[in-house]
């Protein structure tokens, strides 16, 4: 089965082609990244009008980089898949619109795909250089991203239980926010923090930091706390930045590896997986590599490129949490509702 994934969510306008869930045979992502940088945050008006513009040659080079002419497409491709939130509102329609556009053009089914259960199935596709192995259930989920940090047990495709979430920041605007705090002026500040805390040779102020809810025991998160503790050592003045990156990368990780493995334990996991965008993270999957190793779980990592927004997941996410209802009735519905929370 060939699925057309399209994602707008936020800032990223992407289109991808996969077999069966597993195989991604072309991709195609455009960003307006740069404009952001130089609000130091995403405006969403301005993300949803760089959406209008991408939409139709991102998709139309999704289809030529797969060798499919606009005229084979009705043919070769069984089904649209789209992310209906969370998002951007106006950046969401875009995608939506085109999607529907699409499948009423075709007669072809719409699959409605939610944005973070498609940051799981980065998991689950071939690209190049990243073969997937099989995933055993159930498998606690840890989702990192910009918006969200949610722990998941997975007990099998289509079957996911929530099993805590962030009650502030999530992890990834924990991180963009700290590096702003840092001076760091890049966007998202996150992979540039990483790389500040990188060249501290030894974390001197190791503990100086709160680890917010690591010793509660229930699987929620909280960051809002320590971006404060971080605000207060700069302003003291006397700590080099790099210090203060690595021991709030550190921090954050402690946090992320300590409710993880919780759940993982009293839930009795057969794996463990990662997705998000701070799942590309290098600290955070060195650290998450070495405790599954430890405790003899098996761990599923997404490849850095298949961490950050794209389509290929929401195309494999369609594949494999589609129903028949979806094939059979949701041909081009004009009803399908955005979920914008
Ligand atoms: O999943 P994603 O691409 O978009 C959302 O759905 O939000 O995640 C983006 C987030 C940003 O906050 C970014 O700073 C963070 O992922 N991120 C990282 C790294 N790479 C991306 N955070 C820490 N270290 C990284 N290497
Ligand atoms: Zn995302």
């Amino acid at each position: 089965m060939l699925i057309l994934g399209i994602e707008t969510s936020c800032d990223e306008t992407a289109a991808a082609l996969v077999e069966n869930g597993t195989k991604c045979i072309s991709s195609s992502l455009a960003t307006s990244l740069e404009l952001h940088q130089k609000t130091g945050g995403v405006v969403p008006e301005v993300a949803a009008r760089k959406q209008v513009e991408y939409i139709t040659p991102v998709i139309a080079k999704t289809l030529e980089k797969a060798g499919i002419t606009p005229n084979e497409a009705v043919q070769k491709i069984d089904a649209i898949a789209v992310t209906v939130g969370p998002g951007l509102i106006g950046s969401l329609l875009v995608g939506v619109e085109a999607a529907k556009a699409l499948a009423f053009a075709w007669q072809k089914p719409l699959i409605p795909v939610n944005h973070l259960v498609g940051h799981i199935y980065g998991n689950f596709v071939a690209v190049d250089g990243f073969t997937p192995t099989e995933v055993v259930f159930p498998a606690v989920v840890l989702i990192v991203s910009g918006g969200h940090t949610d722990l998941v047990l997975m007990h099998n495709h289509g079957n996911l239980q929530y099993l805590g979430w962030t009650l502030d920041d999530a992890a990834g605007e924990a991180f963009d926010k700290t590096a702003r705090l840092l001076g760091i002026t890049d966007y998202p500040g996150g992979p540039a923090l990483s790389k500040l805390a990188a060249t501290c040779s030894k974390n001197l102020l190791a503990g100086k930091l709160p680890r917010p809810k690591m010793h509660d025991h229930d699987f929620n998160f909280s960051f809002s706390g320590l971006k404060t503790a971080v605000r207060v050592l700069v302003e003291s003045g006397t700590v080099p930045t790099n210090q203060i990156a690595c021991e709030f990368e550190t921090a954050v990780i402690d946090v992320l590896e300590k409710k993880t493995f919780a759940a993982a334990k009293k839930f009795n996991a057969g794996s463990v997986l990662l997705g998000g965008g701070v799942s590309a993270n290098l600290p955070l999957r060195t650290r998450i590599k070495t405790r599954a190793e430890k405790e003899g779980i098996a761990l599923h990592v997404p490849p850095p490129a298949l961490c950050t927004d794209n389509a290929i997941y929401i195309a494999s996410a369609a594949f494999f949490n589609y129903t028949k209802a979806d094939l059979g009735k949701v041909k081009a519905d004009p009803s399908l509702r955005i979920v914008a929370a």
